[in-house]
Protein backbone atom coordinates (compact mmCIF):
# COMPACT_ATOMS: atom_id res chain seq x y z
CA UNK A 1 0.00 0.00 0.00
CA UNK A 2 1.34 3.36 -0.50
CA UNK A 3 0.31 6.65 1.02
CA UNK A 4 -1.80 5.85 3.97
CA UNK A 5 0.58 4.71 6.86
CA UNK A 6 1.07 7.06 9.57
CA UNK A 7 3.74 9.92 8.83
CA UNK A 8 5.27 12.72 10.86
CA UNK A 9 3.91 16.51 11.14
CA UNK A 10 4.52 19.04 10.39
CA UNK A 11 6.77 19.16 7.21
CA UNK A 12 4.87 18.47 3.81
CA UNK A 13 7.49 19.67 1.45
CA UNK A 14 7.97 16.23 -0.63
CA UNK A 15 4.28 16.24 -1.22
CA UNK A 16 3.83 20.00 -2.00
CA UNK A 17 6.82 19.08 -5.18
CA UNK A 18 3.53 17.25 -7.34
CA UNK A 19 0.70 20.25 -6.71
CA UNK A 20 -0.47 21.61 -9.93
CA UNK A 21 1.56 25.14 -10.18
CA UNK A 22 -1.56 27.90 -9.75
CA UNK A 23 -2.44 25.90 -6.25
CA UNK A 24 1.06 26.02 -5.22
CA UNK A 25 1.44 29.79 -6.57
CA UNK A 26 -2.22 30.29 -3.79
CA UNK A 27 0.39 27.83 -0.98
CA UNK A 28 3.13 30.34 -1.69
CA UNK A 29 1.01 33.82 -1.56
CA UNK A 30 -0.45 32.23 1.47
CA UNK A 31 2.71 32.00 3.11
CA UNK A 32 3.94 35.06 2.63
CA UNK A 33 1.23 36.38 4.04
CA UNK A 34 1.50 34.83 7.60
CA UNK A 35 5.06 33.82 7.89
CA UNK A 36 6.43 36.16 10.17
CA UNK A 37 10.46 36.02 10.00
CA UNK A 38 12.88 36.63 12.97
CA UNK A 39 13.68 40.10 12.44
CA UNK A 40 10.41 40.94 12.37
CA UNK A 41 9.26 38.98 15.71
CA UNK A 42 12.23 41.09 17.14
CA UNK A 43 10.71 44.26 15.56
CA UNK A 44 7.28 43.47 17.23
CA UNK A 45 9.05 42.60 20.39
CA UNK A 46 10.64 46.06 20.47
CA UNK A 47 7.44 47.61 19.75
CA UNK A 48 5.41 45.97 22.64
CA UNK A 49 8.04 46.54 25.39
CA UNK A 50 7.40 50.23 24.65
CA UNK A 51 3.74 49.59 24.79
CA UNK A 52 3.95 47.92 27.95
CA UNK A 53 5.33 51.02 29.31
CA UNK A 54 2.58 53.63 27.45
CA UNK A 55 0.09 51.22 29.57
CA UNK A 56 1.65 52.12 32.86
CA UNK A 57 2.02 55.78 32.04
CA UNK A 58 -0.75 58.54 33.24
CA UNK A 59 -1.45 59.35 29.29
CA UNK A 60 -2.36 55.30 29.10
CA UNK A 61 -1.80 53.63 25.67
CA UNK A 62 -3.94 50.47 23.58
CA UNK A 63 -2.91 48.15 26.27
CA UNK A 64 -4.59 49.11 29.64
CA UNK A 65 -1.94 47.71 31.57
CA UNK A 66 -4.81 46.97 34.10
CA UNK A 67 -3.50 47.05 38.47
CA UNK A 68 -5.52 44.13 40.10
CA UNK A 69 -4.55 45.09 44.00
CA UNK A 70 -3.21 41.46 43.95
CA UNK A 71 -0.20 42.37 46.06
CA UNK A 72 1.74 39.50 46.75
CA UNK A 73 3.02 35.92 45.63
CA UNK A 74 1.55 32.78 48.19
CA UNK A 75 4.08 31.53 50.40
CA UNK A 76 2.30 28.07 49.89
CA UNK A 77 0.90 27.82 53.46
CA UNK A 78 -2.24 29.88 52.76
CA UNK A 79 -5.11 27.70 54.04
CA UNK A 80 -9.23 27.67 54.08
CA UNK A 81 -12.18 27.10 52.01
CA UNK A 82 -12.89 29.53 49.37
CA UNK A 83 -15.61 29.59 46.56
CA UNK A 84 -15.11 30.45 42.53
CA UNK A 85 -16.79 31.44 39.98
CA UNK A 86 -15.13 31.25 36.30
CA UNK A 87 -16.57 33.28 33.80
CA UNK A 88 -14.69 32.26 30.66
CA UNK A 89 -14.99 32.70 27.11
CA UNK A 90 -16.82 29.17 26.61
CA UNK A 91 -17.94 27.76 29.84
CA UNK A 92 -18.80 28.96 33.74
CA UNK A 93 -17.63 26.76 36.47
CA UNK A 94 -18.39 26.53 40.17
CA UNK A 95 -15.33 25.45 42.50
CA UNK A 96 -14.93 24.92 45.90
CA UNK A 97 -11.07 25.08 46.78
CA UNK A 98 -9.47 23.86 50.24
CA UNK A 99 -6.18 25.00 50.49
CA UNK A 100 -4.22 22.04 52.76
CA UNK A 101 -2.30 22.37 55.81
CA UNK A 102 0.14 20.61 53.23
CA UNK A 103 2.78 23.27 51.84
CA UNK A 104 1.30 23.61 47.90
CA UNK A 105 -1.74 21.82 48.40
CA UNK A 106 -5.57 21.56 47.36
CA UNK A 107 -8.79 19.94 46.92
CA UNK A 108 -11.20 20.50 44.57
CA UNK A 109 -14.72 19.95 43.72
CA UNK A 110 -16.28 21.39 41.08
CA UNK A 111 -19.34 21.94 38.60
CA UNK A 112 -19.08 22.74 34.82
CA UNK A 113 -21.98 24.82 32.97
CA UNK A 114 -22.11 25.51 29.18
CA UNK A 115 -22.28 29.25 28.58
CA UNK A 116 -25.33 29.25 26.41
CA UNK A 117 -24.65 30.93 23.19
CA UNK A 118 -27.20 33.84 23.04
CA UNK A 119 -26.14 34.81 26.25
CA UNK A 120 -23.16 36.23 24.75
CA UNK A 121 -25.12 39.13 23.43
CA UNK A 122 -28.04 38.52 25.08
CA UNK A 123 -29.55 40.80 28.13
CA UNK A 124 -27.78 42.01 31.22
CA UNK A 125 -30.10 40.52 33.56
CA UNK A 126 -30.04 37.26 31.61
CA UNK A 127 -26.66 36.26 31.66
CA UNK A 128 -26.46 37.07 35.81
CA UNK A 129 -29.40 35.42 36.30
CA UNK A 130 -27.99 32.22 34.77
CA UNK A 131 -24.47 32.86 36.70
CA UNK A 132 -26.46 33.15 40.06
CA UNK A 133 -28.99 29.69 39.19
CA UNK A 134 -25.47 27.64 38.40
CA UNK A 135 -24.08 29.41 41.70
CA UNK A 136 -27.27 28.60 43.73
CA UNK A 137 -27.31 25.00 42.47
CA UNK A 138 -23.59 24.29 43.52
CA UNK A 139 -24.25 25.66 46.82
CA UNK A 140 -26.59 23.96 47.70
CA UNK A 141 -25.76 20.52 46.72
CA UNK A 142 -22.21 21.19 47.65
CA UNK A 143 -22.79 23.05 50.76
CA UNK A 144 -25.68 21.32 52.38
CA UNK A 145 -24.64 19.94 55.10
CA UNK A 146 -22.21 22.75 56.11
CA UNK A 147 -24.28 25.17 57.84
CA UNK A 148 -23.12 28.86 57.09
CA UNK A 149 -22.50 32.18 59.40
CA UNK A 150 -22.61 35.05 57.20
CA UNK A 151 -21.89 35.23 53.50
CA UNK A 152 -19.96 32.58 51.83
CA UNK A 153 -16.82 34.73 50.11
CA UNK A 154 -16.34 34.31 46.36
CA UNK A 155 -13.46 34.65 44.11
CA UNK A 156 -14.95 36.05 40.55
CA UNK A 157 -12.79 35.29 37.68
CA UNK A 158 -14.38 37.67 35.45
CA UNK A 159 -11.91 37.24 32.41
CA UNK A 160 -12.43 40.61 30.44
CA UNK A 161 -10.67 43.88 30.52
CA UNK A 162 -11.86 45.98 33.98
CA UNK A 163 -10.65 48.76 35.45
CA UNK A 164 -10.13 47.78 39.36
CA UNK A 165 -10.15 50.79 41.77
CA UNK A 166 -10.38 48.44 44.33
CA UNK A 167 -9.93 43.92 44.17
CA UNK A 168 -13.93 43.60 44.53
CA UNK A 169 -15.22 45.45 41.63
CA UNK A 170 -14.51 45.49 38.14
CA UNK A 171 -15.83 48.24 35.58
CA UNK A 172 -15.90 46.62 32.53
CA UNK A 173 -13.78 48.48 29.77
CA UNK A 174 -14.99 46.45 26.88
CA UNK A 175 -16.50 43.33 26.34
CA UNK A 176 -13.57 40.66 24.10
CA UNK A 177 -14.14 37.05 22.81
CA UNK A 178 -17.52 38.30 21.00
CA UNK A 179 -19.27 38.62 24.39
CA UNK A 180 -21.89 41.92 23.27
CA UNK A 181 -24.00 42.24 26.08
CA UNK A 182 -25.65 45.67 26.87
CA UNK A 183 -25.47 47.90 29.68
CA UNK A 184 -22.29 46.24 31.22
CA UNK A 185 -19.74 48.44 29.93
CA UNK A 186 -18.64 50.68 32.15
CA UNK A 187 -20.73 49.16 34.87
CA UNK A 188 -19.26 47.84 38.20
CA UNK A 189 -20.00 43.55 37.59
CA UNK A 190 -19.86 42.99 41.33
CA UNK A 191 -23.12 44.65 42.19
CA UNK A 192 -24.70 43.41 39.35
CA UNK A 193 -24.16 39.35 39.86
CA UNK A 194 -24.82 40.03 43.92
CA UNK A 195 -28.16 41.68 43.50
CA UNK A 196 -28.90 38.29 41.42
CA UNK A 197 -27.71 36.30 44.05
CA UNK A 198 -30.04 38.28 46.70
CA UNK A 199 -32.88 38.15 44.66
CA UNK A 200 -32.09 34.23 45.28
CA UNK A 201 -31.21 34.38 48.86
CA UNK A 202 -27.92 32.31 48.18
CA UNK A 203 -25.63 34.14 51.14
CA UNK A 204 -22.42 34.71 49.01
CA UNK A 205 -20.61 37.81 48.99
CA UNK A 206 -17.64 38.48 46.17
CA UNK A 207 -14.65 38.76 47.78
CA UNK A 208 -12.05 39.32 44.99
CA UNK A 209 -12.44 40.37 41.19
CA UNK A 210 -9.91 38.13 39.45
CA UNK A 211 -8.76 38.59 35.77
CA UNK A 212 -7.93 34.32 34.79
CA UNK A 213 -4.32 35.58 33.72
CA UNK A 214 -3.64 37.13 37.32
CA UNK A 215 -5.16 33.80 38.95
CA UNK A 216 -2.84 31.52 35.89
CA UNK A 217 0.21 33.79 37.46
CA UNK A 218 -0.43 32.83 41.64
CA UNK A 219 -1.41 29.86 41.30
CA UNK A 220 1.16 28.64 39.44
CA UNK A 221 3.71 30.45 41.26
CA UNK A 222 2.07 28.38 44.65
CA UNK A 223 3.39 25.15 43.24
CA UNK A 224 6.62 26.91 41.37
CA UNK A 225 8.03 30.15 42.82
CA UNK A 226 10.19 30.22 39.75
CA UNK A 227 7.00 31.46 37.36
CA UNK A 228 7.10 34.76 37.13
CA UNK A 229 4.31 35.71 34.27
CA UNK A 230 0.31 34.10 33.92
CA UNK A 231 -0.52 34.06 30.54
CA UNK A 232 -3.59 32.40 28.73
CA UNK A 233 -4.01 31.05 25.03
CA UNK A 234 -7.47 30.20 24.57
CA UNK A 235 -11.01 31.28 23.49
CA UNK A 236 -8.85 34.64 24.35
CA UNK A 237 -5.56 35.38 25.24
CA UNK A 238 -3.65 37.68 27.77
CA UNK A 239 -0.95 38.02 29.99
CA UNK A 240 -0.48 38.89 33.63
CA UNK A 241 3.11 39.67 35.89
CA UNK A 242 4.16 41.59 39.12
CA UNK A 243 4.75 45.05 38.57
CA UNK A 244 6.45 47.13 41.61
CA UNK A 245 4.11 50.12 42.21
CA UNK A 246 7.04 52.50 41.71
CA UNK A 247 7.29 51.72 37.31
CA UNK A 248 3.73 52.18 37.97
CA UNK A 249 3.26 56.11 36.92
CA UNK A 250 -0.57 56.07 36.83
CA UNK A 251 -0.95 54.69 40.36
CA UNK A 252 1.61 57.55 41.59
CA UNK A 253 -0.71 59.57 43.00
CA UNK A 254 -1.71 56.83 45.85
CA UNK A 255 1.70 57.26 46.86
CA UNK A 256 2.34 53.82 47.21
CA UNK A 257 6.10 52.27 48.27
CA UNK A 258 7.79 52.23 45.27
CA UNK A 259 8.68 48.52 45.91
CA UNK A 260 5.17 47.42 47.04
CA UNK A 261 4.57 44.82 43.92
CA UNK A 262 1.19 45.08 41.71
CA UNK A 263 0.24 41.91 39.57
CA UNK A 264 -0.60 43.81 36.38
CA UNK A 265 -3.28 42.23 34.05
CA UNK A 266 -1.31 43.46 30.78
CA UNK A 267 -4.51 43.06 28.47
CA UNK A 268 -2.15 42.50 25.82
CA UNK A 269 -4.97 41.62 23.17
CA UNK A 270 -5.55 44.85 22.73
CA UNK A 271 -1.25 45.34 21.19
CA UNK A 272 -1.49 46.99 18.18
CA UNK A 273 -5.04 48.24 17.70
CA UNK A 274 -3.53 51.54 16.03
CA UNK A 275 -2.41 48.88 13.33
CA UNK A 276 1.19 50.15 13.19
CA UNK A 277 3.57 46.62 13.30
CA UNK A 278 1.41 43.26 13.52
CA UNK A 279 1.47 42.31 9.29
CA UNK A 280 -2.29 42.24 8.99
CA UNK A 281 -3.62 39.96 6.21
CA UNK A 282 -6.67 40.22 4.84
CA UNK A 283 -8.83 38.03 6.45
CA UNK A 284 -7.48 39.69 9.41
CA UNK A 285 -9.30 42.64 8.32
CA UNK A 286 -12.34 40.84 7.85
CA UNK A 287 -12.43 39.24 10.74
CA UNK A 288 -11.87 42.98 12.80
CA UNK A 289 -14.66 44.52 10.13
CA UNK A 290 -17.40 41.30 11.38
CA UNK A 291 -16.52 41.62 14.78
CA UNK A 292 -18.68 43.24 17.50
CA UNK A 293 -15.86 45.60 18.55
CA UNK A 294 -13.86 46.23 15.23
CA UNK A 295 -10.82 48.11 16.29
CA UNK A 296 -10.21 46.35 19.65
CA UNK A 297 -7.76 43.50 20.36
CA UNK A 298 -5.91 43.38 17.02
CA UNK A 299 -3.34 40.69 18.48
CA UNK A 300 -6.05 38.16 20.17
CA UNK A 301 -7.64 38.54 16.95
CA UNK A 302 -4.66 36.73 15.31
CA UNK A 303 -3.94 34.26 17.94
CA UNK A 304 -6.86 33.07 19.69
CA UNK A 305 -8.84 30.36 19.82
CA UNK A 306 -12.20 32.27 18.90
CA UNK A 307 -10.19 33.46 15.76
CA UNK A 308 -7.97 30.64 14.38
CA UNK A 309 -10.97 28.79 12.75
CA UNK A 310 -12.29 31.61 11.26
CA UNK A 311 -9.11 32.83 9.69
CA UNK A 312 -9.08 29.54 7.73
CA UNK A 313 -12.96 29.55 6.83
CA UNK A 314 -12.55 33.00 5.37
CA UNK A 315 -9.50 32.02 3.01
CA UNK A 316 -10.96 28.72 2.12
CA UNK A 317 -13.90 30.72 0.62
CA UNK A 318 -11.68 33.19 -0.76
CA UNK A 319 -10.08 30.55 -2.73
CA UNK A 320 -13.36 29.34 -3.87
CA UNK A 321 -15.08 32.58 -4.80
CA UNK A 322 -12.04 34.91 -5.63
CA UNK A 323 -9.33 32.77 -7.28
CA UNK A 324 -8.21 31.17 -10.08
CA UNK A 325 -8.21 27.64 -8.20
CA UNK A 326 -11.68 27.50 -7.60
CA UNK A 327 -11.13 25.00 -4.78
CA UNK A 328 -14.48 22.80 -4.23
CA UNK A 329 -15.41 23.34 -7.77
CA UNK A 330 -18.86 22.44 -8.58
CA UNK A 331 -19.79 21.78 -5.09
CA UNK A 332 -22.10 23.74 -2.93
CA UNK A 333 -20.33 25.18 0.19
CA UNK A 334 -23.24 26.18 2.07
CA UNK A 335 -21.78 24.89 4.97
CA UNK A 336 -18.34 27.01 4.79
CA UNK A 337 -20.36 29.87 4.39
CA UNK A 338 -21.59 29.89 8.12
CA UNK A 339 -19.66 32.67 9.73
CA UNK A 340 -17.98 31.18 12.98
CA UNK A 341 -18.45 27.37 11.76
CA UNK A 342 -14.76 26.25 12.32
CA UNK A 343 -13.48 26.63 15.80
CA UNK A 344 -9.90 25.69 16.58
CA UNK A 345 -10.18 22.25 17.49
CA UNK A 346 -11.31 22.13 13.42
CA UNK A 347 -7.88 23.22 13.08
CA UNK A 348 -6.01 21.04 15.29
CA UNK A 349 -7.53 17.49 13.86
CA UNK A 350 -5.83 18.72 10.53
CA UNK A 351 -2.60 19.68 11.96
CA UNK A 352 -2.69 16.25 13.79
CA UNK A 353 -3.90 14.19 11.04
CA UNK A 354 -1.02 10.94 10.71
CA UNK A 355 -2.14 10.13 7.94
CA UNK A 356 0.31 10.33 4.35
CA UNK A 357 -2.89 10.90 2.39
CA UNK A 358 -4.87 13.52 5.31
CA UNK A 359 -7.35 11.20 5.00
CA UNK A 360 -8.60 11.86 8.90
CA UNK A 361 -8.95 15.57 6.71
CA UNK A 362 -10.86 14.86 4.17
CA UNK A 363 -13.38 12.76 6.77
CA UNK A 364 -13.64 15.72 8.43
CA UNK A 365 -14.72 18.05 5.28
CA UNK A 366 -17.03 15.34 4.58
CA UNK A 367 -19.06 15.19 7.95
CA UNK A 368 -18.61 19.04 8.99
CA UNK A 369 -19.11 21.03 5.77
CA UNK A 370 -20.11 17.99 3.28
CA UNK A 371 -16.94 18.64 0.83
CA UNK A 372 -15.11 16.43 -1.07
CA UNK A 373 -11.81 17.12 -1.35
CA UNK A 374 -9.07 16.40 -3.70
CA UNK A 375 -5.84 15.43 -2.66
CA UNK A 376 -3.80 18.75 -4.00
CA UNK A 377 -6.81 20.59 -2.16
CA UNK A 378 -6.30 18.38 1.42
CA UNK A 379 -2.51 19.35 0.67
CA UNK A 380 -3.68 23.03 0.56
CA UNK A 381 -5.67 22.52 3.69
CA UNK A 382 -2.75 21.40 5.34
CA UNK A 383 -0.95 24.12 4.92
CA UNK A 384 -3.24 26.67 5.31
CA UNK A 385 -3.89 25.55 8.80
CA UNK A 386 -0.27 25.14 9.91
CA UNK A 387 0.45 28.34 8.46
CA UNK A 388 -2.77 30.32 10.84
CA UNK A 389 -1.14 27.87 13.86
CA UNK A 390 2.44 28.81 13.42
CA UNK A 391 1.47 32.61 13.20
CA UNK A 392 -0.31 32.26 16.48
CA UNK A 393 2.38 30.66 18.38
CA UNK A 394 5.13 32.91 17.17
CA UNK A 395 3.04 36.07 17.62
CA UNK A 396 2.50 34.91 21.44
CA UNK A 397 6.10 34.57 22.05
CA UNK A 398 6.59 38.33 21.21
CA UNK A 399 4.00 39.14 24.26
CA UNK A 400 5.95 36.67 26.62
CA UNK A 401 9.24 37.96 25.04
CA UNK A 402 8.35 41.77 25.98
CA UNK A 403 7.46 41.20 29.45
CA UNK A 404 10.52 39.07 30.10
CA UNK A 405 12.75 41.95 28.24
CA UNK A 406 10.93 44.92 30.34
CA UNK A 407 11.37 43.12 33.85
CA UNK A 408 14.97 41.83 33.12
CA UNK A 409 13.16 37.96 34.14
CA UNK A 410 16.06 35.64 32.15
CA UNK A 411 15.86 33.10 33.26
CA UNK A 412 12.42 32.44 34.74
CA UNK A 413 9.10 30.05 34.01
CA UNK A 414 5.57 31.34 32.83
CA UNK A 415 2.56 29.44 33.26
CA UNK A 416 0.29 28.97 30.12
CA UNK A 417 -3.57 27.98 30.48
CA UNK A 418 -5.91 27.68 27.80
CA UNK A 419 -7.55 25.51 25.17
CA UNK A 420 -4.66 26.81 22.52
CA UNK A 421 -1.73 26.52 24.45
CA UNK A 422 -3.14 22.63 25.96
CA UNK A 423 -4.30 20.86 22.89
CA UNK A 424 -2.96 23.09 19.70
CA UNK A 425 -0.72 20.95 17.96
CA UNK A 426 2.60 22.27 18.15
CA UNK A 427 1.87 25.41 19.61
CA UNK A 428 4.43 25.28 22.38
CA UNK A 429 7.38 23.89 20.08
CA UNK A 430 6.25 26.65 17.67
CA UNK A 431 6.20 29.06 20.85
CA UNK A 432 9.26 28.29 22.04
CA UNK A 433 11.36 28.25 18.55
CA UNK A 434 10.16 31.69 18.32
CA UNK A 435 11.56 32.68 21.78
CA UNK A 436 15.04 31.22 20.98
CA UNK A 437 14.84 33.54 17.55
CA UNK A 438 13.67 36.65 19.20
CA UNK A 439 16.02 36.35 22.28
CA UNK A 440 19.30 34.97 20.43
CA UNK A 441 19.53 31.75 22.47
CA UNK A 442 22.24 29.28 21.00
CA UNK A 443 20.32 25.85 20.19
CA UNK A 444 19.58 23.37 23.01
CA UNK A 445 22.18 21.38 23.35
CA UNK A 446 19.95 17.96 24.17
CA UNK A 447 16.56 18.20 24.06
CA UNK A 448 16.29 17.42 27.99
CA UNK A 449 18.20 20.81 28.65
CA UNK A 450 15.63 24.21 29.32
CA UNK A 451 15.82 27.14 27.51
CA UNK A 452 16.25 30.68 29.55
CA UNK A 453 12.40 31.14 29.48
CA UNK A 454 10.54 28.01 29.34
CA UNK A 455 6.41 28.19 29.19
CA UNK A 456 4.99 25.83 31.23
CA UNK A 457 1.78 24.26 31.67
CA UNK A 458 -0.02 26.22 34.40
CA UNK A 459 -2.40 25.51 37.94
CA UNK A 460 -5.68 25.99 37.30
CA UNK A 461 -5.45 29.75 37.33
CA UNK A 462 -9.08 30.67 37.44
CA UNK A 463 -10.04 27.99 40.52
CA UNK A 464 -7.39 27.66 42.44
CA UNK A 465 -5.60 30.71 41.50
CA UNK A 466 -8.93 32.44 42.80
CA UNK A 467 -9.02 30.51 45.61
CA UNK A 468 -5.36 32.03 46.61
CA UNK A 469 -6.31 35.31 45.80
CA UNK A 470 -9.03 35.40 48.50
CA UNK A 471 -7.13 34.06 50.78
CA UNK A 472 -4.46 36.43 50.46
CA UNK A 473 -7.12 39.20 50.65
CA UNK A 474 -8.03 37.97 53.57
CA UNK A 475 -4.40 37.83 55.44
CA UNK A 476 -3.45 41.53 54.01
CA UNK A 477 -7.32 42.09 55.26
CA UNK A 478 -6.46 41.30 58.92
CA UNK A 479 -3.18 42.45 59.36
CA UNK A 480 -4.65 45.85 58.34
CA UNK A 481 -2.64 46.49 55.58
CA UNK A 482 -5.81 47.67 53.11
CA UNK A 483 -4.17 50.15 50.66
CA UNK A 484 -6.66 49.60 47.70
CA UNK A 485 -7.90 46.26 48.64
CA UNK A 486 -11.66 46.62 49.50
CA UNK A 487 -14.19 48.39 48.43
CA UNK A 488 -15.00 51.01 51.70
CA UNK A 489 -18.22 49.63 52.05
CA UNK A 490 -16.85 46.30 52.93
CA UNK A 491 -14.90 47.18 55.47
CA UNK A 492 -16.76 45.83 58.34
C1 LIG B 1 -9.80 39.11 27.84
C2 LIG B 1 -8.83 38.90 28.98
C3 LIG B 1 -8.64 37.43 29.24
C4 LIG B 1 -8.29 36.70 27.95
C5 LIG B 1 -8.16 35.21 28.17
C6 LIG B 1 -9.39 38.30 26.64
O1 LIG B 1 -10.36 38.41 25.63
O2 LIG B 1 -9.90 40.47 27.51
O3 LIG B 1 -9.30 39.53 30.16
O4 LIG B 1 -7.61 37.27 30.17
O5 LIG B 1 -9.29 36.93 26.98
O6 LIG B 1 -9.31 34.65 28.68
Amino acid sequence: MVGVGPRKPPSRKGSMADLPKDLLAEIKSLEEAFTIDTAKLKAITKHFVSELEKGLSVEGGSIPMNPTWVMDFPDGHETGTYLALDMGGTNLRVCEITLTNNKSEFDIVQSKYRMPEELKTGDSDELWEYIADCLQQFVETQQSEKPTQGKIPLGFTFSYPATQNYIDEGILQRWTKGFDIDGVEGQNVVPMLEAALQRRGVPIVVSALINDTTGTLIASAYTDPKMKIGCIFGTGCNAAYMENCGSIPKLAHMNLPADMPMAINCEWGAFDNEHKILPRTKYDIIIDKESPRPGQQAFEKCIAGLYLGEIFRLIMVDLHDNKDVHIFEGQDIKALRKPYTLDASFLSAIEDDPFENLQETSDLFKDKLHLSCTRPELELIRRAAELIGTRAARLSACGVAAICTKKNLQPCHVGADGSVFNKYPHFKARGAQALREILDWPAKSNSAAEDPIEVLAAEDGSGVGAALIAALTHKRFSKGNIAGILHPENFK
